[in-house]
């Protein structure tokens, strides 16, 4: 199918001929808005100078914030969304290949959807965008593609998997629902604002639709660069400070722990993707005391300092006693339990905190889409959930739901597109 004849029949069906038309225009004025560069978001210039002529009837800027024209690059050696500072809103979306989509017809589907991608983080209307007022405002939009297990295999590519891509062992603490697991394709949508993660999320499951069905999505949420300054630690729905010892982006540490540099070649640049949905039983965690939920996770509530020092960043001294001759961090504390001694071989958590909904007695359906980026799935996740499972104060009030695994293929550069280096 051409991009022309997606046009006209979107714009006919939707009598959204015009405003369609008049923003692929636009875009071909502009065809490649994409690489501007700057760690942190550079500005679109779409939205705060003048609009091109095609474009002014149907993309009228708006009196943009700087938050809402902020820009993250799409095109480098990884993909955006994994070492980007996160963003506020996130849609994670598991895709299922419809049957008979094969390496060809998956091609032709990542390139259609690394082009919507390209544009829509720059904050250019998607080819045929039929709201494309809603482009303009990308919020530091990212846009990263997940490949798993029967993606590869569905493309006769079982080859180029990555070993540790592949269903997890269980573990006992899992009570996985078959609705939050699995999944061959993985659209991770992040951005500053939820309306630009709901067109982007719009957008490309559009063009997915004749390719791949949806089998789950997962929202989530963190604190807004307006309401806490960026960089600090997030807290999480239980009230703890989330994410204080975790590999930083730019640092030698996060580059061995996060991109593969190993393993298939079109993966090099890579990495892969645990995400566990994991319930927090507030109920229960709301039952307890301070002291008792700090005892559980072995640090402060207040200021995240490990019970042994007084500041955030305090190095645990997991050998500390106490009078009695315990010790201060417990044995089975989550901190002690899973910490990993060599910082290259950590695990990477980007994490989201969901929200979704009340029973009818009061009881939140609440907790973490708990996204775990690493190199090797096996030699990094596998082992930390392995020790939590066995004996972590914390599963008292967390239980796993939901868990995928996917392959993150690296980056791409300009008129190129993500998979490219496993598909073509
Ligand atoms: C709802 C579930 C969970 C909650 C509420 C939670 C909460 C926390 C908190 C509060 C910390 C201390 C602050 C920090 O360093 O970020 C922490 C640390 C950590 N958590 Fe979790 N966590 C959960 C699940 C998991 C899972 C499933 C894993 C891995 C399989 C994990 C791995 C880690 C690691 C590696 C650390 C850093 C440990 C260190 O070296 O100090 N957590 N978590």
């Amino acid at each position: 199918m051409t991009a022309g004849s997606r046009i006209t029949r979107r714009g006919l069906l939707t009598g959204g001929a015009a405003a369609a038309v008049g923003a692929v225009a636009a875009c071909a004025a502009d065809p490649a808005p994409a690489s501007r560069t700057g760690a942190g978001g550079g500005r679109n210039p779409s939205a705060g100078g003048p609009a091109p002529a095609s474009a002014a009837a149907s993309t009228a800027a708006p009196a943009a914030a700087p938050g809402g024209t902020a820009v993250e690059p799409f095109h480098g050696v990884h993909q955006a969304g994994i070492a980007t500072p996160p963003q506020t809103h996130a849609a994670f979306v598991g895709l299922d290949l419809r049957p008979g989509a094969d390496r060809e017809a998956i091609a032709r589907m990542m390139r259609l959807l690394t082009d919507d991608a390209r544009r829509l983080t720059q904050g250019a209307p998607a080819l045929a965008d039929t709201e494309p007022e809603l482009a303009v405002l990308p919020a530091r939009l990212t846009v990263t593609f997940g490949f798993g297990p029967g993606l590869f295999t569905a493309a006769g590519a079982g080859h180029l998997r990555p070993e540790s891509v592949a269903p997890l062992p269980g573990f006992s603490v899992d009570k996985l629902q078959d609705r939050w697991n699995g999944g061959d394709l993985l659209l991770q949508i992040c951005a500053d604002d939820a309306l630009t993660v709901a067109h982007a999320l719009r957008m490309t499951v559009k063009d997915a639709r004749s390719f791949a069905r949806v089998r789950w999505i997962q929202r989530g949420f963190r604190r807004p660069p307006h309401v806490q300054a960026p960089g600090l630690t997030q807290r999480n729905v239980m009230g703890q400070l989330d994410g204080t010892v975790n590999p930083r982006p730019g640092t030698a540490d996060f580059d061995r722990a996060v991109w593969m540099s190993g393993g298939p070649e079109g993966m090099r640049g890579g990495t892969t993707l645990v995400l566990r949905r994991i319930r927090a039983e507030l109920e229960t965690w709301d039952a307890v005391d301070r002291t008792g939920k700090e005892f559980a996770v072995g640090r402060r509530l207040d200021t995240g300092a490990p019970l042994t020092g007084s500041k955030e960043h305090d190095e645990p001294d997991f050998a500390a006693l106490t009078p009695e001759g315990f010790t201060v961090i417990a044995e089975q504390a989550h901190i002690r339990r899973a910490r990993v001694a060599d910082p290259g071989l950590r695990i990477f958590r980007r994490v989201y905190n969901y929200d979704d909904g009340l029973s009818a007695d009061g009881h939140a359906d609440s907790g973490l889409l708990f996204a775990s980026y690493q190199a090797d799935i096996a030699r990094q996740f596998v082992p930390v959930q392995e020790r939590l499972a066995e004996a972590d104060l914390l599963n008292e009030w967390t239980t796993p739901v939901g868990s995928a695994v996917f392959a993150i293929p690296p980056g791409c550069a300009e008129g190129g597109w993500i998979g490219e280096t496993l598909l073509s």
